[in-house]
């Protein structure tokens, strides 16, 4: 192993890290709201079968490629397959992580905004109309968005330059344990409410109308977001893991581990928000519109809110910290540059071009693109089109580039277990290439 990149030096930091990428704004603003529309339950066993088939080998095969390289997205592509075109994957994985830090910056400005605000008092105590206006007002503003997003920018540049074991392993060890606490707790709260029933319904009761292609779809879609898969996040990752760690086993406890935390983000939400009166919606208008009406009318609801700010906030934070990592491993190592120069070079261009896509809900709001803002059209390019583009084509490398024996040296199965060997190349070959591919083509078609 490459000792100078550094590496995890615990497998309950690689596992806490992981997660942290894995866990984010995808298991608190999108999962709850897409199990409402798509049917409940239905939604739910096709997400099983998503994570299952799906997710489980996309991030094994990444895995395989980031722990036998010891390299970034790029040079890993470089060094198994040298003098080939294959390493254009890892270009397109660091443009991906680019392109959606550009974003989730802006939106994690957001949620730090809001635990200040609510740690403050000042979140309590408005009405519907008036949580709107909030919103619109504090994120369609000039300085203060901004404001915000450069202390996300720095918080993450601070920690991202400490390094692996002592930046993100060390702090992914205190935030991903302290967001678990902070979850139940608030789950368990929400199993108290008056319409707790009703919101549990929403969640679970199969709606067999919605057992269609288009859920299935959805339901792998949403996996491969919530999964960190397609944009070299993973390989970069598992670049530092140490050679004792089980590739299979680790990605099948982070998959469990980020579905736990998508259900249990979906029972704080649905009782709370249907106790209230309120109707259920996705993204920014679910957690700083509608939470917060629901949080005032709650008692207790200054601690409520503080909580989930703050897990709203470790979530987003930790999964873009895993993005900027992608980034900074790539030009600390193409360029040779120290790692604390490579950070205040990201760090730099993300808050130049994060402060342009935050002012795309203010005074760049009519500067749109295909109908889209910046901030959409960042959005809309990466989700839709680069994760599944990137996710599609590392399957394609992984089954039928890479060398066996290196798939089998990563995966250090016993012999008796050759047949999951050969699901695994079956899942590279096959299913995840066909599968994310109809994603692709449906969110091209629509
Ligand atoms: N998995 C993160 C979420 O669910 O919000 C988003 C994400 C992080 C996507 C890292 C891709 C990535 F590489």
């Amino acid at each position: 192993m490459a000792k100078d990149r550094g590496h995890f030096a615990t497998k309950f930091g690689i596992l806490m890290a992981t997660v942290g990428s894995a866990v984010g704004l995808g298991n608190i603003w999108r999962f709850p709201y897409q199990v409402g529309e798509g049917g409940g339950s239905v939604f739910i066993i096709f997400y099983l079968i998503a994570v299952f088939f799906i997710g489980i080998p996309a991030m094994v095969g990444e895995f395989i490629i980031g722990r036998h390289s010891h390299a970034n997205a790029v040079d890993s592509f470089k060094k198994i397959a040298p003098g080939t075109k294959w390493h254009g994957i890892g270009y397109l994985g660091v443009l991906t992580g680019f392109i959606i830090d550009c974003y989730y910056c802006v939106v994690t400005g957001w949620t730090l905004y809001y635990l200040f605000l609510s740690a403050s008092g000042g979140l309590l105590g408005n009405t519907v109309e008036g949580y709107s206006e909030l919103f619109t007002n504090f994120a369609g503003g000039t300085f203060m968005p901004i404001v915000f997003l450069f202390m996300v920018i720095a918080i993450t540049g601070i920690i991202v330059s400490f390094g692996i074991k002592d930046g993100i392993e060390k702090t992914s060890k205190i935030m991903m344990p302290l967001l678990f606490v902070t979850l139940v707790v608030l789950a368990v709260h929400s199993l108290f409410l008056p319409a707790t029933q009703e919101g549990l319904d929403f969640l679970f009761l199969p709606e067999i109308s919605s057992l269609n292609f288009d859920t299935l779809l959805s339901a792998i879609g949403q996996a491969f977001y919530s999964l960190s898969l397609g944009m070299a996040c993973l390989i970069t990752y598992s670049s530092y893991f140490t050679d004792d760690v089980n590739l299979s086993k680790t990605a099948a406890r982070i998959s469990i581990i980020d579905l736990m935390v998508a259900l249990l983000a979906s029972v704080i939400i649905f009782p709370a928000v249907f106790s209230f009166g309120m109707e259920p919606e996705q993204g920014p208008g679910l957690v700083f519109k509608v939470l917060p009406s629901v949080f005032s009318q709650m008692s207790f609801g200054y601690l409520w809110s503080v909580m989930f700010y703050v897990l709203l906030f470790l979530a987003a934070l930790t999964s873009f910290i895993s993005i900027t990592e992608v980034v900074v491993a790539y030009i600390s190592e193409s360029f040779k540059i120290t790692r604390k120069k490579a950070v205040i070079i990201t760090c730099s261009i993300f808050s130049v071009i994060g402060a342009i896509t935050s002012l795309s809900f203010g005074p760049l709001k009519d500067f749109t693109i295909a109908g889209m803002n910046i901030f959409g059209c960042f959005d809309y390019l990466s989700t839709n089109i680069l994760l599944p583009v990137g996710g599609i084509l590392t399957s394609l490398f992984v089954g039928w580039r890479l060398d066996r024996k290196i798939i089998e040296e990563q995966l250090a199965l016993s012999p008796s277990k050759k047949f999951i060997f050969n699901l695994y190349i079956f899942s590279f070959r096959y299913v995840i290439p066909i599968a994310v591919g109809a994603v692709l083509i449906a969110s091209l078609l629509t």
